[in-house]
């Protein structure tokens, strides 16, 4: 999992459009960057482990020379981070240089077998077999490109690859299969990427490739081939509307606060969805006889938070399933009855996109929820929703997660109304407090901020939090959960309430603090009773209330508060928010980067 980029201009300095790029991929990890350019036929690289600043005020990288070069910004999968171990790699002869995003799973017979022909490798990577598999062919006397295709046929695995030569300095040979990569259309340059943030400032003009094809560019003209054949693909560039100001901090100190506060934005965009397609999904999942909703992650909790929504509003059984197990969950009760809606934020998360995969092969129909246009999941889905929640940077989702809610909400009660569930009044209650949703959430926002970094600094020594929700909130407990441990690097446990005699309660003594979610449904008797039990045992109560519930209120140590719902169904998307906050400002207190978490990336595109 890790970001590449490359650039072929007319004359600009690559190594600073270079280096920009890779600040703007550095959420897809960040153990150690580098950089290759092509000046007079020699192949100049800078490169080591450690953060893209850290590395850049250490060895300027902008100080290549060359209007034409590729960059990578690494999360190490084979080889620990270190500076031999960052790309670009090189073969033998220093004339070919290799960035690289994914897995090759037979490089120990690639590489035994080059070095048996007298190869001599630096580092531990993976990647490091793909130039010397290509100086090899050029041995044999192909010409570059040649050496390049023959070389990619012999790779088994995952990759998105730029590859640079002092052979054809001008250009730049870009080839997919698994991992994404797109391809930028620039006024006097063109550019491949990983990703659309980090061509925002470049271009807006966007190809993605699939799966098997490679596309070669050069400063004013690129050509798009298909691996098994090599026959040219044909393929109109699209348009991205998300501006750089949207990629950018917008003055916030870090971008996971910039995106809890734009929620309510990212919230009303999702209410502009076009019909056709809520309704399509709709359809196929009343047509379908089993559900299965398909995740990792934050995504994973929007999904089983929906499985209730689903089944509260359209009395469907939809069964939330951890992605990367799914096929031996669920694997053989897949067929052509059966409808996956995958959600992903990216898009292009491994174990989602396997699962898929598998799914498609079985006959299933595969429907998708993702935020990036062009991404894997839209292409392999028969139907496909954007949730137009515009770049999240920061690597714990929020208004993605939030957003994805808003989109299964909406979706079930498409369903509800499809089988004749619900009366039309109350249809008409629920959409009427769907578009209210924005505004209750920017309010909670408001609500919060303070609060959040008030309680954070009380507990920021607290070694242990428990989170507790009943019915879809236990959703919300388990997302509270995931960002407090994702970036805080606090030990938490969530449960449903309803388990904690079965085990959870016996880690209860003085002082631990329980973070209770609490709205004003049929939940709210057990809860309290839940609530008592943990006071019993001396834990420090936090709870999230609805606004004006003075009895939780008296019953709690700390509390938040949130604007009214009406229907438990939205309940955490307003729920959440204070917990967002919360996880952040622990992570402040603690003098963590929020937006980098250790050993995290936003995209896991590695199984
Ligand atoms: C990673 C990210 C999470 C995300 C998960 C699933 O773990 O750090 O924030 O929820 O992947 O990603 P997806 O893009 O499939 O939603």
């Amino acid at each position: 999992m890790c970001g590449i980029f490359g650039c072929a201009t007319s004359g600009s300095k690559a190594a600073e459009i270079i280096h920009g790029a890779l600040k703007r991929l550095e959420y897809r990890g960040y153990d150690s960057v580098g950089e290759a350019t092509i000046f007079e036929g020699k192949i100049y690289i800078k490169k080591d482990q450690g953060k893209i600043d850290d590395v850049h005020s250490l060895l300027n990288l902008d100080d290549l020379p060359g209007s034409l070069g590729i960059g990578h910004t690494r999360w190490a999968t084979h080889g620990a981070p270190s500076k031999i171990n960052a790309h670009p790699h090189t073969d033998c002869g220093e004339k070919i240089a290799v960035v690289h995003n994914g897995i090759i799973d037979n490089f120990d017979e690639l590489k035994a077998e080059l070095e048996n022909l007298g190869h001599t490798f630096k580092s531990k990577t993976d990647t490091e077999v793909i130039p010397h598999l290509i100086e090899e062919n050029l041995r044999h006397g192909l010409p570059f490109i040649e050496a390049v295709k023959e070389a990619l046929k012999r790779l088994d695995g995952s990759y998105a690859l730029a590859i640079i030569s002092t052979l054809e300095p001008d250009k730049i040979i870009c080839a997919r299969k698994e991992s994404p990569l797109i391809i930028g259309i620039g006024e006097e340059a063109m550019y491949c990427a990983s990703d659309i943030p980090a061509l925002l400032p470049l271009t807006n003009k966007i190809i993605s490739l699939d799966d098997g094809e490679v596309a070669v560019i050069w400063s004013r003209g690129y050509e798009i081939r298909r691996l098994n054949d090599w026959a040219i693909v044909a393929r109109e560039p699209e348009i991205i509307t998300w501006t750089v100001e949207m990629a950018e901090k917008q003055g916030y100190p870090h971008f996971m606060l910039k995106e809890i506060h734009e929620q309510p934005l990212a919230l009303r965009n999702t209410l502009r969805l076009q019909d056709l397609y809520l309704d399509l999904i709709a359809t196929f999942l009343d047509r379908a006889k089993n559900v299965f909703l398909v995740a990792c992650g934050s995504s994973y909790n929007a999904c089983l938070a929906a499985s209730y929504m689903f089944s509260k509003l359209a009395c469907i059984s939809a069964y939330p399933v951890v992605a990367s197990e799914f096929i031996e969950q669920f694997g053989s009760a897949v067929n052509i009855d059966s409808a996956v809606l995958a959600v992903s934020q990216s898009g292009e998360t491994a174990d989602t996109l396997m699962s898929v995969d598998y799914a498609r092969n079985r006959a299933a129909t595969i429907l998708g929820l993702t935020n990036v246009v062009g991404s894997t999941l839209t292409r392999v889905s028969r139907v496909y929703i954007l949730q137009q929640s515009g770049p999240e940077i920061g690597v714990a989702a929020t208004k993605t997660f939030t957003a994805q809610l808003l989109v299964l909400a909406q979706i079930a009660l498409r369903v509800a109304k499809l089988r004749g569930k619900l009366s039309s009044q109350e249809i008409k209650g629920l959409e009427k407090e769907l578009k209210s949703i924005p505004d209750i959430v920017e309010k909670t926002i408001k609500m919060n901020v303070e609060k959040a970094s008030q309680i954070a600094k009380k507990y920021r020594d607290s070694r242990f939090f428990v989170f507790v929700g009943r019915g879809i909130n236990t959703a919300t407990a388990l997302e509270g959960r995931l960002k407090l441990l994702e970036i805080a690097y606090v030990p938490s446990l969530a449960f449903p309430a309803g388990e904690s005699k079965h085990g959870p309660i016996s880690l209860i003594e003085p002082g631990v603090p329980v973070i209770f979610i609490c709205p004003r449904d049929k939940t709210r008797k057990a809860i309290i009773g839940n609530i008592m039990e943990m006071k019993a045992r001396g834990a420090s109560i936090i709870s999230v209330i609805e606004e004006g519930d003075e009895e939780i209120k008296r019953l709690s140590d700390d509390y938040f508060e949130v604007g009214r719902t009406v229907s438990e169904i939205f309940s955490p998307i307003v729920f959440i928010i204070p917990l967002q906050l919360f996880a952040y400002y622990m992570a402040v207190e603690k003098g963590l980067d929020p937006d980098k978490p250790r050993n995290l990336a936003k995209s896991v595109t590695v199984k």
